[in-house]
């Protein structure tokens, strides 16, 4: 296989047989040859729902849940996501950029980590800010990353993440609605930030379902794929809500119901299965293997945020094909091609096919499956990790 280094496009060019390669292709096309023998190529891997700019330590939380404290407990307590928004409100732009790089300045340091495990394509959500002054940070923050890293990222406005103390589920979302949302669309006209995605989460105790309809409704409105997080912890019908308007994905769907599995299937709806969230929560299971009998898309994402703290989507594919019963290449296909579905973005990213991006990573190991039977340090069997043509 060879990929275009040479020009600024890095499309995938050819696959096929190394003759059949050096015949089409004249000897200065080859700016760099990578020995792949008793290896594997796969394509760059995709974690389609990722909370990676915040600042703060929710270490302590652990111990809690650890000692029987619910995800609920802990959020109503003031704890959990409010926690989080505290901190990333008091945070400047520089400090959690940085944190994407350096560990001890947290923001580029998570994003790196997710590289070093094979993930190319990463969708990253705001959402620890609420009011719009933080939100619009936490964009300007991935917006940056999206100039300057090599990772390629979708970026979700989630907004609608908490309800802000002091406000109902109903006046947040006007909140949203009458000022987040007409400023976002203000600018993304200009180009100064770029979203591609809406999201809320919709749970009891959260966004109704009213609300988050209103929220969701106006950001298709305005050209956001919809892709929310609905049904995790209790069932709230979020999965025919998805399938009525139109989403591209919902993501946890632990609770889904029957119906809703049934309704995102028609309406090409895609799961994005969360299995870090379900083990770290000890939550019940999400029924893939009922999802992909139906026909659902399923895909798969690290969650990675202050509450389940993994970067590495090869240990997600272990836990998927372990804890939900995926087989192997269900998971493979979960962390490639119908993950970059749930950004809509498969007809570019998510498998090696020529004209589609040059991203793709090559393990050390004559069978691709070692990918997922290994239970961690995948920094040694990941030998190469290539973006657009470009190894980094
Ligand atoms: O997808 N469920 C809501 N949001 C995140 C958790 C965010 C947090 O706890 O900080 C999730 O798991
Ligand atoms: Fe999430």
């Amino acid at each position: 296989m060879t990929y275009d280094t040479l020009s600024s496009d890095g499309f995938i060019k050819a696959i096929g047989p190394a003759d059949a390669i050096r015949r089409q292709f004249s000897e200065e096309t080859f700016e760099e040859r990578i020995d792949c023998s008793g290896k594997c190529i796969l394509p760059g891997l995709v974690d389609a729902h990722t909370h990676p700019v915040w600042a703060g330590e929710r270490v302590h939380e652990f111990a809690m849940k650890l000692a029987g404290a619910t995800y609920m407990d802990i959020h109503q307590a003031g704890g959990g996501i409010h926690f989080t928004v505290e901190c990333t409100r008091q945070a400047s732009e520089e400090e959690l950029f940085i944190s994407l790089q350096q560990r001890r300045l947290p923001g580029l340091w998570r994003l790196q980590c997710m590289v070093r495990a094979g993930t190319t394509l990463v969708e990253c959500k705001s959402g620890y800010g609420l009011n719009l002054e933080t939100e619009l940070k936490m964009l300007r923050v991935i917006e940056r990353a999206r100039r300057e890293l090599d990772i390629d990222i979708s970026a979700t406005y989630c907004g609608a993440h908490s309800v802000p103390k002091g406000k109902t589920a109903t006046e947040a979302a006007d909140d949203i609605i009458s000022n987040h949302l007409p400023k976002l669309k203000a600018l993304c006209r200009h180009g100064e930030i770029h979203v591609d995605n809406i999201d809320v989460f919709c749970e009891e105790g959260v966004f109704d379902l009213d609300s988050t309809r209103r929220i969701l409704q106006s950001g298709k409105e305005m050209g956001l794929r919809i892709n929310f997080h609905g049904d995790e912890l209790h069932p709230m019908k979020a999965a025919e809500l998805g399938a009525e308007l139109g989403a591209q994905a919902i993501s946890h769907l632990e609770e889904v119901s029957d119906k809703g599995i049934a309704a995102m299937a028609m309406a090409r709806c895609s799961a994005v299965l969360l299995p870090t969230t379900a083990y770290m929560l000890r939550l019940k299971q999400p029924r893939a293997r009922k999802m992909l009998d139906e026909g659902v898309i399923v895909a798969l994402g690290s969650d990675f945020n202050p509450n389940a703290y993994c970067f590495s989507m090869p240990m997600v594919m272990h836990l998927a094909c372990v804890n939900m019963r995926m087989s192997m290449p269900e998971a493979l296909a979960a962390a490639t091609i119908n993950a970059a579905y749930a950004l809509g973005k498969s007809h570019t990213h998510g498998s090696l096919e020529v004209g589609k991006r040059g991203d793709l990573i090559i393990i050390n190991a004559s069978r691709w499956e070692h990918l997922i039977y290994q239970f961690g340090g995948h920094h040694e069997l990941i030998e190469y990790v290539i973006v657009k043509g470009k190894v980094i």
